[in-house]
């Protein structure tokens, strides 16, 4: 029993005592949320049983009697039942009783209320379904944590009172559940398809194979497979017949479309259709991983969790090795996404297999685009052509990623199908004004339908667009290319000019599709209505990813590091002009094109300290993604560095500006943020190598590159530094924590 917790109630009475019932009076039980508890069961057993397990102070074998003075009704009854029980205690109800069931459907049983109170239904009763419960069914199986981390739906009707509403998820949430309202239609659809569904499919497979003649030798050989598939078949039949019946229409439908879709599998396996099949269940497959980082990132669907962290500790003896860091995450979006709208077939290799990558994958998958892969960095994507994408049938779910919302903004603006593009909770805070205002001038329509200007991105199809000139505002690779992509479509020319150049890899990989693009100082056009042919694409590694290594070894006495194959663009390679203003050892071997991009490997060792410099202006696009780590670097240097010209960082992954300062004030740093930079005083003296970061907690927003620059800050730290939200490191550098941890660095993920 709790001392902390408030009594709730005066009296709760509960209709049937099975494994919901008992597990919610547990839980009121424990943590004394009501003065008397009591229950009405059919059978006398479960009523001594409850007593006996202290679970009840009396018992009734009628549900009128029990309900008598009671403020909480909870019916965990059979659904079919609920109509005959609120007629027997209609007459004995009290005015402000508050009255819930735990069944899993709810149409039923707000028609059973209307049947038996008309038009007055009591304010207080309030639908609830929990999604928790096992194969085992009754009393004894039971638990006070049954549905602890699960969902509980409550679907109040239109005369629902809200007291009693938040009374119930006060409920709820004492018993650790996450509650979510919705209307009851919606409950029966989702759950139709998300769990009658497959309660069906796993009754119906057990049944077909226990009727065949070898059974016993399937049940005996059965694999694991069908283990987890046939669990659920163990379930209580009563009340599945229940349920089946009682969302008969939703059912119907979802079986219908089993149906469908099962004929789909089946013919292509009769046709030995290989690059059909290989594309359904790579899609498939890819969506239930895409799922589940929607179901763990997105605030709409779950409560926010952060899932992991990471721990440095300080002592490092070591920084050294030869790493492949993951393929470029630019070039990876643009080969789905050209490789989507060509003709003809693209290969790719060392594509990065991280989630941001993969949002845009499966955004193409959704518009039915045939995709093989992602396998060890290889991927086939079968091009559908200029007008082949097909409209998908929900919103498109760009995660963390502004690359894929703010280019495909540019193609979806020309398609004849509408579309609705989400994001997780970092993507859903940032500007997609920026593309959506010069799309709008080139006729398409767009909304950003977040509070400012932010996703949900909404596009209508259908659209004749227009090309244009158009100057940009700001150096945005991604506003430029999302202009340039829809100009792909639109009559006559479209041209950009840019104020500083930023990374080129649109035009180059246009060119490489066979589609001209010019290109005239800061000037970009390509005239639309022509066609991109499939490719073979390279990645090259990604120098982003590849600069925590740079800036790790460049603060690390004695480091030696080399980073194979990674891109050097023209365009993106500031980073490593600013580490060596700084004065790091850094240098860059084995020069080479490959698939079109310059390669390189490079080697840095800690020969020499660093120092503060004010960075260059027109270096500020080239290392835009790489400031977090420069200001690792800056903060371990001797004097000051000065940031300025780049504000764009205000808008990225998190404001990694301010984060920024507010992570290295936490580890002993003075710096001030300005409004487009920073200054940071380095704590270094030349020629030392001493500690330089104090410990402490750093909050990483969500941003995969902030958690990833304070993670270098451990080479240097005094004592241990915990980062919060990590994540995301997933989205762009999946195998950072094993590289790291390779090199020397002494990190632990949890
Ligand atoms: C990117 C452009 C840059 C960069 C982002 C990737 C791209 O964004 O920060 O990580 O692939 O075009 P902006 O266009 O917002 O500068």
């Amino acid at each position: 029993m709790s001392d902390s917790s408030t009594v709730m109630f005066e009296k709760v009475a509960f209709i049937g005592l099975g494994l919901i019932g008992s597990s919610l009076a547990r839980v009121i039980r424990e943590k004394n949320l009501a003065k008397q508890i009591v229950a009405s069961t059919r059978s006398v057993q479960t009523l001594l049983d409850a007593k006996q397990l202290g679970l009840i102070d009396v018992g009734y074998s009628n549900a009128a009697e029990a309900v008598q003075d009671a403020d909480l009704i909870v019916l965990a009854l059979p659904v079919q039942a609920t109509q005959t029980v609120l007629k027997t205690i209609k007459s004995v109800l009290r005015a402000d009783v508050i009255i819930t069931d735990v069944g899993s459907t709810k149409a039923n049983v707000v028609d059973a209320a209307h049947a038996v109170f008309g038009q007055n239904i009591p304010t207080g009763f309030i639908p609830g379904h929990p999604i928790a419960g096992s194969e085992h069914s009754g009393i004894h199986a039971g638990k006070v944590d049954l549905f602890a981390h699960h969902k509980v739906i409550l679907t109040p009707l239109a005369n629902s009172d809200q007291d009693a509403l938040n009374k119930l998820i006060t409920l709820w949430q004492a018993a650790d559940a996450e509650v979510i309202c919705m209307d009851v239609q919606q409950h029966d659809e989702v759950l139709a398809h998300t769990s009658h569904l497959p309660h069906l499919m796993a009754f119906n497979l057990v049944e077909q194979l226990a009727n065949r003649k070898d059974n016993l030798d399937i049940f005996r050989y059965a694999a694991g497979g069908f283990r987890d598939f046939s669990r659920i078949a163990a379930s209580d039949p009563q009340m599945w017949h229940d349920i089946f019946f009682a969302n008969k229409r939703a059912i119907l439908e979802a079986v219908t479309g089993f149906e469908q879709q099962l004929k789909q599998f089946k013919d292509v396996i009769e046709r030995q259709d290989s690059q059909k099949l290989m594309g359904m269940l790579g899609h498939a497959r890819a969506a239930r991983q895409h799922f589940n980082h929607m179901l763990a990132n997105n605030p709409l669907m779950e409560k926010q969790t952060v899932t992991q962290q990471f721990r440095i500790l300080p002592g490092t003896q070591k920084f050294v090795g030869k790493f492949t860091v993951p393929g470029d995450k630019s070039v990876s979006h643009r080969s789905i996404m050209f490789g989507a709208i060509a003709e003809g077939t693209t290969h790719v290799t060392g594509f990065l297999e991280g989630e941001d990558a993969l949002a845009t994958l499966q955004a193409f998958r959704d518009m039915g685009v045939s995709i093989e892969g992602p396998k060890n960095g290889e991927v086939t994507v079968h091009g559908v052509g200029m007008h082949g994408l097909k409209a998908p049938v929900s919103a498109l779910y760009m995660g963390n990623s502004g690359t894929s919302m703010r280019l495909l903004s540019g193609i979806l603006s020309a398609q004849d199908f509408d579309t609705v593009m989400t994001g997780d909770p970092s993507l859903s805070k940032r500007p997609m004004e920026r593309i959506a205002k010069p799309l709008r001038l080139m006729g398409a329509q767009i909304q950003t339908t977040g509070e400012k200007g932010t996703p949900p991105v909404s596009i209508r199809g259908k659209q004749i667009l227009q090309g244009m000139h158009y100057d940009l505002p700001m150096a945005s690779a991604q506003v430029k290319s999302g202009i340039l992509l829809a100009g792909l479509w639109a009559q006559g020319e479209t041209s950009v000019t840019e104020p500083e150049p930023t990374r080129d890899h649109t035009e180059r990989m246009l060119r490489a599709f066979g589609y001209e693009v010019k290109t005239e100082g800061n000037k970009i056009s390509l005239t639309g209505g022509g066609k991109l042919t499939g490719t073979r694409i390279q990645v090259p590694s990604d120098i982003s990813s590849a600069a925590f290594f740079m800036v790790g070894a460049a603060i690390t006495q004695d480091a030696d590091i080399t980073l194979e194959a990674v891109g050097i663009n023209p365009t993106r390679t500031g980073v490593i002009e600013i580490l060596k203003q700084m004065g790091a050892d850094l240098s860059v071997e084995n020069q080479r094109i490959a698939g079109g991009e310059p390669i390189a490997d490079i080697r840095i060792r800690g020969t020499q300290t660093l120092k503060g410099i004010h960075i260059p202006e027109d270096q500020v696009p080239l290392a835009i993604d790489e400031f977090p780590a420069l200001f690792i670097a800056a903060a371990c240097a001797e004097g000051q560095t000065i940031l300025t010209g780049a504000a764009e960082l205000r808008v990225k992954e998190s404001d990694r500006i301010q984060v920024m300062a507010d992570g290295l004030k936490t580890l002993g740093i003075d710096c001030t943020p300005t409004a487009d930079g920073i200054v940071i005083n380095g704590k270094g003296k030349i020629g030392e190598w001493s500690t330089i970061f104090t410990g402490g907690e750093i909050e990483s927003h969500h941003d995969h590159r902030i958690a990833m620059s304070f993670s270098m800050a451990g080479l240097r730290c005094a004592a241990p530094i915990t980062i919060y939200g990590t994540e995301t490191v997933a989205t762009s550098f999946p195998t950072f924590t094993q590289l790291a941890q390779q090199a020397g660095l002494n990190l632990e993920a949890s």
